[in-house]
């Protein structure tokens, strides 16, 4: 075992994949439960009508959770209403962290079906957008994680450019090479996770970076097919754990649990996920014909998709999507009102419409 200590540059991290044995039964148990789990819900996926009219409100939910484990902490109508704002008008910081994070995600998505590749410079790429920055790989010597509450430093990531560069090729072998390493693509997912973390490559972002590239791996090895997964939802639910199992790695190469608390997160997050797509269609179905009710002929499918793709609406989202001229969609929003499909909600000069049931659905 090399030496490790805390207060300096850990440098001898160990390539993947670690020399202990990761096929124990305890494991595989749950390796086989993950899958299961998470194979339901890409099926699942598959068979949506309109995938995409989900897949905002879900990925929005997962960038809030994620940047929430780092402190970047927004309510529900601050990050809804951002959402409707040109993004130079958002005034909220966090909001606006948060919609970067949802960017950051797509734009990984993109970059990465272009090569079917996860590169170095992938990850620098995310990493960008989510600070919205042009800064790279650390040149300089100095950062360090500490314990936020009593400061005291848990970790030293190794140090040097070049030795950065270095390890993470080597983690790119191991993503990318499935000759490489015959592991089951989830416990492979958990040993990437654990090493981008203790390579520690940015100034900052790194952790919403390496949970970026959890769902994104996860769509390259095929296990879904849309970045719908809430995994940040189960390790804020659990960060005292997440920080300890990271810490046990490097101290004392505690594997086995870390890989297990993992797939534990992929089966629960993927049941969750599938609950929550659920609960969304079936609400979508029982207020379809409230709204044609109430709409009348002016009802259609699109004004209904709109609805449930943007959970806070404003009459000028109506008029941008053509479906009425502003005297009419004002009209329209208060009738929804009336019949409490929408709740009125007046944040500064401007009145959002909320569909306070989906809403529900979304932030439990
Ligand atoms: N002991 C540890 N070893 C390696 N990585 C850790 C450890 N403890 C926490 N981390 C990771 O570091 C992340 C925080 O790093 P940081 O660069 O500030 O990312 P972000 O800006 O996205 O918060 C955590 O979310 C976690 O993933
Ligand atoms: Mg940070």
């Amino acid at each position: 075992m090399k030496y490790f200590n805390k207060n300096i540059p850990f440098n001898d991290l160990p390539d993947l994949p670690p020399k202990k044995k990761l096929e124990t039964t305890e494991i595989l148990k749950h390796t086989i439960q993950a899958n299961k789990l998470l194979a339901e819900l890409k099926g699942f996926c598959l068979t949506l009508p309109n995938p995409n009219l989900l897949l905002n409100t879900i990925v929005l939910q997962e960038s809030k959770e994620s940047s929430a484990i780092e402190d970047i902490v927004t309510t529900q109508d601050e990050l809804y209403k951002a959402t409707l704002d040109l993004n130079d008008s958002i005034s909220n910081h966090a909001a606006k962290e948060v919609l970067l994070y949802r960017q950051a995600i797509y734009w990984g998505l993109e970059e990465m079906q272009k090569k079917d590749l996860i590169t170095t410079n992938l990850m620098v790429g995310i990493m960008r957008k989510i600070k919205n920055t042009t800064q790279g790989i650390r040149k300089n010597p100095g950062t360090k994680l500490a314990n936020p509450t009593t400061g005291k430093i848990i970790y030293t990531p190794p140090e040097g450019e070049e030795i950065i560069r270095k390890k993470l090729a080597t983690l790119e072998v191991f993503i990318n090479d499935d000759e490489y390493s015959s592991l089951d693509p989830l416990i492979k997912m958990a040993l990437i996770h654990y090493q981008f973390e203790a390579i520690h490559p940015f100034g900052d972002g790194n952790g919403r970076t390496g949970r970026i590239l959890n769902v994104l791996f996860l769509i390259n090895k095929k296990l879904i097919g849309l970045p719908v997964i809430y995994l940040s939802y189960y390790i804020i639910q659990n960060k005292p754990d997440y920080y300890r199992l990271l810490r046990e790695v490097t101290e004392k190469q505690n594997w086995q649990e870390w890989v297990i608390f993992i797939l534990k997160g992929v089966a629960e997050t993927s049941q969750m996920t599938l609950q929550k797509i659920n609960a969304i269609l079936d609400l979508k179905k029982k207020s379809e014909d409230l709204l044609r009710q109430t709409l009348k002929s002016s009802y259609s499918r699109e004004f209904s998709d709109l609805l449930f793709s943007y959970p806070y609406i404003k009459i000028k989202v109506l008029e941008q999507h053509g479906i009425a001229k502003r005297q009419t969609a004002s009209v329209y929003l208060q009738k929804l009102a009336q019949v409490k499909l929408l709740i009125p909600l007046k944040m500064g000069k401007e009145t959002y419409y909320i569909n306070h049931q989906l809403m529900n659905i979304l932030s439990k």
